[in-house]
């Protein structure tokens, strides 16, 4: 049984996520890291989009559904929820999606979402990297939808102000109980000049450039992790991507300890 390392990149709006997490996702494919799990947990849903694949409905709204519709005669609630959890899930060339909507409805969904958690931990035994597109606040991991991740990735610009909007995610995710250690910064959209050196001068896991071919991708509404090979970013998140798989390998031998 794999024990999965699950990555989140978060970050402010428009610093990159959905981009990276696209590219990253992509560059464990080429790896042979299969099959990746994607998650989408940003209520304002695009991963799939950056992916190229279609979504037809979300956990919030399956959720919403097992418990305000009838359940087929013969089904228990559980056994419901289990059955359509399996249709949320969007399969794929090499990885799996599955978008989670907004944390929570009106009520109280305590008893919903630890249904969500177990089926969550039962998918989770297939994949050996989980990567969550997550939103600036981290709400999912907050209200526990989403377990506490290996490794934080926090996108930020590489100029000042990016990176204080980086200091105040790092102080939330901190507060979230994730140990500043599993926390990384990348810098995105790089152009030229002297990146500024990280929160506390501490290295990026990695600087990755301005790519006119992910802007194009953008511009023609079409998957981002379509972008050719040769791109200056995919290089970039290749390498990001072998660092991670070693960051990996090391939480796997404490572990095993
Ligand atoms: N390295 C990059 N080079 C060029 N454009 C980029 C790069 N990274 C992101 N973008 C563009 O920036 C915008 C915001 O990126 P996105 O990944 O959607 O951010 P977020 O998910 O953080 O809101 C998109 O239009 C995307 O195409
Ligand atoms: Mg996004």
């Amino acid at each position: 049984m794999i024990t999965p390392f699950t990555i989140a990149v978060a970050g402010k709006g428009g610093t990159g996520k959905t981009t990276i997490s696209s590219l990253l996702v992509r560059a464990l494919i080429k790896l042979g890291k299969t099959p990746v799990l994607a998650v989408d947990a940003d209520p304002n849903a695009n991963f799939h989009e950056a992916l190229g694949v279609q979504v037809l409905e979300n956990l919030g709204g399956m959720r919403e559904d097992a418990f305000t519709k009838s359940i087929p005669a013969g089904m228990t609630r559980t056994e419901y929820i289990r059955f359509r959890f399996y249709q949320v899930l969007v399969e794929d060339d090499g990885f799996d999606l599955i978008s989670m909507g907004r944390p929570e409805g009106t009520g109280c969904y305590c008893f919903a979402n630890d249904l969500l958690n177990s089926c969550m931990r039962l998918l989770e035994r297939d994949y050996e990297f989980i990567i969550i597109d997550s939103e600036a606040g981290m709400e999912h991991i907050s209200r526990g939808t989403i377990g506490i991740p290996d490794l934080l990735l926090i996108v930020s610009d590489p100029g000042a102000r990016g990176l204080r909007t980086a200091s105040r995610i790092i102080t939330i995710a901190l507060d979230l109980g994730i140990s500043r250690s599993s926390m990384h910064l990348v810098f995105n959209r790089y152009k030229s000049g002297i990146a500024q050196a990280g929160v506390s001068n501490e290295a990026p896991l990695a600087v990755i450039p301005y790519d006119p071919a992910v802007e194009a991708a953008d511009l023609a509404a079409t998957p981002v992790s379509l972008v050719p090979d040769d791109s200056p970013s995919v290089s970039v998140v290749r390498e990001m991507a072998l660092k991670i798989i070693e960051l990996a390998e090391q939480k796997e031998k404490t572990r095993v300890k």
